[in-house]
């Protein structure tokens, strides 16, 4: 499949500090490309610069053989979820996911439809007309996604959106975003500094560290060929003390 985003030598500085060096990569069509890399390593600002929320320091953006640099971010076609779900407190379930619906100047009676519609389809039609307080932190990343989902983005950009999930609650909502995007064929740009959650949902896998990109592969090909020593401490080391943990658990239980 085709290029969908094309990003083309992105550099960002924030107060006379390089936070990327020219970064460089390609999403496919339909790809779950997953953006790994330490804490403070320039992932947030990949996707802040992606959005339009931030105007880059120089490097182009390219969707759909387009150039997007300097388009303002509602005319994108991208839809993000954030980490912390920055939901609307004062509005319930349904009224969050309409709200983002009437503000895409949906009629009343076609948002209210839409918005019951994907609300079921995150699993929460018996929490319609709750406030996000009375829900669980997965149940209100449900709802974050929900109104996301609702716009209909071509391309969905996650970060970090299991951060302040138990693990129990990571499992489930994995198995949801990824059913999700196979629902819909979005491209999605999943930002995660969890090595195991990479590797579990991901096409391919970009890891950086400090502003720039050491490997973009296939999870197989990171394993079998990581590209240089950092990628085999932070990735592949970190995944073999999981996994060494998880052995012993399980020979205890036995
Ligand atoms: N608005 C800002 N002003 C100044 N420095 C920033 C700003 N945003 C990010 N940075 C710096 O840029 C670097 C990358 O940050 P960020 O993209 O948030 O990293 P990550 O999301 O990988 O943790 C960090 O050193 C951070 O301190
Ligand atoms: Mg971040």
């Amino acid at each position: 499949m085709g290029d969908k985003l094309e990003v083309r030598d992105l550099t960002q500085v924030f107060n006379k500090q390089e936070a990327l060096h020219g970064v460089s990569f390609t999403v496919r069509e339909g790809e779950f490309l997953s953006i790994l890399g330490p804490s403070g390593c320039g992932k947030t600002t990949i996707l802040r610069i992606l959005i339009g929320l931030l105007p880059p320091t120089a490097g182009t953006i390219i969707k759909d053989g387009r150039d997007i640099t300097r388009t303002p971010p509602a005319e994108r076609n991208m839809g993000i979820v954030f980490q912390n779900y920055a939901l609307f407190q004062n509005m319930t379930v349904l009224g969050n996911v309409e709200y983002a619906l009437r503000v895409h100047r949906e009629t009343r009676a076609t948002a209210r439809a839409a918005a019951e519609n994907i609300i079921g389809q995150v699993g929460l039609s018996e929490h319609i007309h709750k406030k996000p307080h009375k829900l669980s932190g997965g149940q209100q990343q449900r709802v974050a996604i929900a109104r996301t989902m609702a716009m209909n983005p071509e391309i969905i950009l996650f970060d970090e959106p299991m951060s302040a999930l138990d693990a129990a609650t990571r499992l489930l909502l994995r198995k949801e975003i990824k059913r999700i995007q196979e629902q819909f064929h979005s491209t999605i740009v999943y930002i995660t500094h969890d090595q195991e959650e990479a590797f579990a949902l991901s096409d391919r896998i970009m890891v950086m560290d400090r502003g720039i990109i050491h490997q973009l592969d296939t999870p197989e090909n990171i394993i079998k060929h990581p590209a240089d020593s950092f990628v085999r401490e932070f990735v592949i080391d970190n995944l073999q003390l999981k996994i060494d943990s998880l052995v012993k658990y399980v020979k205890v239980s036995q």
